[in-house]
């Protein structure tokens, strides 16, 4: 079989996806296709012996009866209605209400490229590094025409996944749930990984045994959430950082999601991804269709540290557009922790003034700057200049800022809608309401209704209008509720969260070509929204309104499960911190926040010269580092959750990155809990050339087999919180 690429065996009826070390397998069996193994790379497959066709349960017939063929083969993509009991994909209706469907092959074509999603973000690749499969399944009784389509990418093992669904019956069709993904696995004690959270604690990594019965991780709040995230990963029992089995699966999708794990009466285990079907019912009229959006599959046999590499390079080649993907991004400030809403113009140019001293090259006004904005309860919607707060307005503002030397970025909430607004007063029925019910005012705000078009069309314009009036080049898109009291005056409830979800997709597609230097930074209460949809529009993400470099510690590690570092918002912010009321000392601050996009964000002109000393040197820092951390491979060296086993370390979280050629390295070691008689620990370093001589900046130099296998003594360093950095260069490159 191929080295890379897609064949059909057509005597065996068998599908193979072969990546760099990995394989994907499907086949027919009587019409059906199943699944056949995802797993490390097999140059020969010649019988379909996974799908047991043979040894099925007895119970519920005899083996061959369709009954009992249906309960036991595995589905590449299960439907409801027809005997398979295990989670569904596809739940649809006729206008009786008959639920029933049932896949048969009907063709498939395998070409080089891949194709967008129409509406939605999407992985891309090149003709030449990509090829895609599309098998085209029908409905036995004429319902539908259903669509799988499987990309793989050279040099990755990834399977990035889509479904589409048409109408061929000449009656609507009603689908309550259409899921982007589904693989069936033998269970052998995996484990499953998600990452859990809240507000401020965002994408902690939680692993747990899989039981018999369902695991669901689902958010049906209009985002990805805090509190779930669209990904889980199965794992081996055994599997650590760097070995053992993991198959991890994300979701190119912002709104909300469900990913369940079944462990069967045979123990075998089904995993999905997709929308959640939760609120969801979309009407699809005789010749339409359904596009879901795409899931992302990894596959790595080298542990969990292989699967993160892998969605970061993925995720940097494929899913990020922005011209901002490759560039040192500026640094900056933002004031929203410095001055919450309380502002000047004054007060912004004197931050913007100390900034520039310091070496920082963007401020960034936050909330406040619009309408009566003096708190969180009026004037979203009316995005004019407050002139109490800017007698210069925004364009005067940013004038009086790029004369200081500093470029200018501005917050916006785009989606929301004040009760307390002009804009509120005279559309009332802009916001998402259901006619009969108070609707919530959760932060005081309502959720515009993107699902009609002129409401897309004003929230375009009050945005676009600042950028073509003024010099402003970045904006961070704000999001900050939500979904509730989901009604439209004119969509279908059911269909409203995607529909609002394509409209956010369309505003920011809109957007990002008219502008196209914009830098683009979502946000949503911090990481609300952190997911790939968002990162093909923008090419970094807010984290956490948990900005205490103590707790960025997890969140910051489970993020990186999954993204790239370069797309993972972090600042230095004062203390003790807003959120937690902690004191970490400035220097771990600094070190933290070079773990993902770098700025600011605390009042610069209260800082001690001291203080002020420390941001020069931790710019000068960024300016240095920042090459590694943005490109390079990131590998988990320590930590202090449960992501892996550990037995070496309780008390640091450590990660590496390691430039693609490994001729440079950064290690951040950072002390959770100084401890009493403890000596400093022998860590083993990752990612480096076995046979590189490596220095260190004191001089110090090792070979990488040693600093790899041996260890390599961190300094006794003193209390909570103390952190220090080792930057490694291979001695040849130095010369
Ligand atoms: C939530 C964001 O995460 C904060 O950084 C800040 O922009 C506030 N919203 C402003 O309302």
């Amino acid at each position: 079989m191929k080295n890379f690429g897609i064949e059909f065996d057509s005597e065996r009826q068998i599908f193979a996806l072969q990546m760099k070390d990995t394989s994907y397998v499907m086949g027919l069996a009587g019409g059906y296709l199943g699944h056949l193994y995802f797993g490390k790379k097999i140059n020969h497959i010649s019988d379909r012996v996974a799908f047991r066709e043979k040894d099925y349960s007895f119970l519920e017939g005899k083996p061959g009866d369709k009954c009992t063929f249906m309960d036991g083969f595995p589905f590449e993509y299960g439907t409801s209605g027809v005997g398979d009991f295990r989670v569904s994909c596809l739940n649809l209706a006729n206008s009786r209400g008959d639920i029933a469907c049932e896949l048969k092959y009907k063709e498939h074509r395998i070409y080089d490229g891949k194709k967008g999603i129409s509406g939605l973000p999407a992985s891309y690749g090149s003709e030449a590094g990509t090829k895609t499969l599309e098998i085209v399944l029908a409905d036995a009784a004429g319902l539908c025409e259903v669509t799988l389509s499987y990309s793989i990418f050279e040099n990755l093992n990834v399977v990035a996944r889509s479904i589409s669904i048409t109408n061929i019956s000449n009656e609507s069709i009603y689908i309550d749930k259409i899921l982007s993904s589904c693989i069936e696995l033998p269970y052998k004690g995996q484990d499953i990984i998600s990452l859990h959270g809240s507000w401020a604690r965002e994408r902690r990594a939680d692993r747990r045994a899989i039981g018999h019965g369902k695991i669901a991780i689902e958010s049906t709040r209009g985002i990805s959430s805090h509190q779930e995230h669209p990904f889980i990963a199965l794992v081996d029992k055994e599997t650590t950082e760097s070995s053992g089995d993991a198959i991890g699966m994300a979701f190119v999708y912002s709104g909300n999601f469900i990913a369940e794990v079944e462990r069967t009466q045979h123990d075998v285990l089904r995993a999905v991804l997709g929308i959640s079907p939760n609120q969801f019912n979309w009407k699809l009229e005789p010749g339409e269709s359904f596009n879901a959006p795409e899931a992302v599959l990894v596959e790595s046999h080298q542990g969990l540290g292989e699967m993160s590499r892998t969605f970061h390079d993925f995720i940097r080649e494929h899913i990020i557009r922005s011209p901002y993907l490759h560039e040192q991004r500026p640094i900056l400030i933002n004031n929203w922790e410095a001055t919450y809403f309380d502002f000047n113009m004054d007060k912004l140019l004197e931050i913007a003034r100390q900034a520039k001293a310091c070496g920082i090259e963007m401020l960034v006004m936050d909330d406040g700057w619009f309408g009566k904005r003096n708190s969180d309860n009026s004037s979203l919607g009316d995005w004019t200049d407050d002139l109490t707060k800017l007698p210069l307005g925004v364009k005067g503002l940013c004038e009086k800022v790029n004369e200081i030397g500093l470029a200018m970025g501005i917050w916006f909430e785009p989606e929301m809608i004040s009760p307390d607004s002009e804009l509120y007063r005279t559309h009332p029925d802009w916001a998402l309401a259901i006619d009969g019910r108070d609707a919530s005012e959760c932060r005081n705000q309502f959720v515009l209704d993107l699902t009609r078009k002129e409401v897309v069309d004003y929230v375009y314009e009050c945005v676009a209008r600042v950028l073509r009036e003024t010099n402003i080049q970045y904006i961070k898109w704000d999001m900050n509720r939500p979904l509730t009291d989901v009604g439209s005056s004119v969509t279908r409830a059911g269909e409203i969260h995607h529909r609002y979800m394509l409209a956010v997709y369309e505003l920011m597609e809109k957007l990002t070509a008219e502008f196209p230097k914009l830098l683009l930074e979502n946000c949503s209460s911090g990481g609300g929204r952190f997911d790939m949809g968002m990162l093909y529009y923008s090419p970094q993400i807010w984290c956490s309104d948990d900005t205490d470099a103590m707790e960025r510690l997890s969140i910051q590690e489970g993020t990186a499960l999954i993204y790239p570092l370069s797309a993972i918002g972090a600042h230095v912010s004062i203390c003790p911190n807003h959120i937690v009321g902690r004191t970490t000392d400035f220097r771990t601050r600094g070190y933290v926040a070079l773990a993902g996009t770098f700025g600011y964000e605390l009042d610069i002109t209260k800082l001690s010269d001291e203080e002020k000393e420390m941001i020069r040197e931790q710019v000068a820092d960024y300016k240095k580092y920042n090459h590694i951390v943005r490109e390079g491979d990131y590998y988990r060296i320590t930590s202090c959750s449960d992501l892996v086993p550990r037995y070496d370390s309780e008390y640091s979280y450590s990660w590496m990155c390691v430039t693609k050629d490994k001729s440079e390295a950064l290690y951040t070691y950072v002390q959770e809990r100084g401890g009493a008689n403890k000596r400093p620990e022998l860590v083993k370093l990752a990612g480096l050339d076995p046979d590189a001589e490596y220095v260190l900046e004191d001089g110090r130099s090792f070979f990488g087999d040693e600093l790899m296998n041996v260890g390599f003594v961190v300094d006794k360093i003193y209390g909570d919180g103390a952190a220090q950095i080792y930057y490694l260069v291979e001695k040849r490159a130095m010369i």
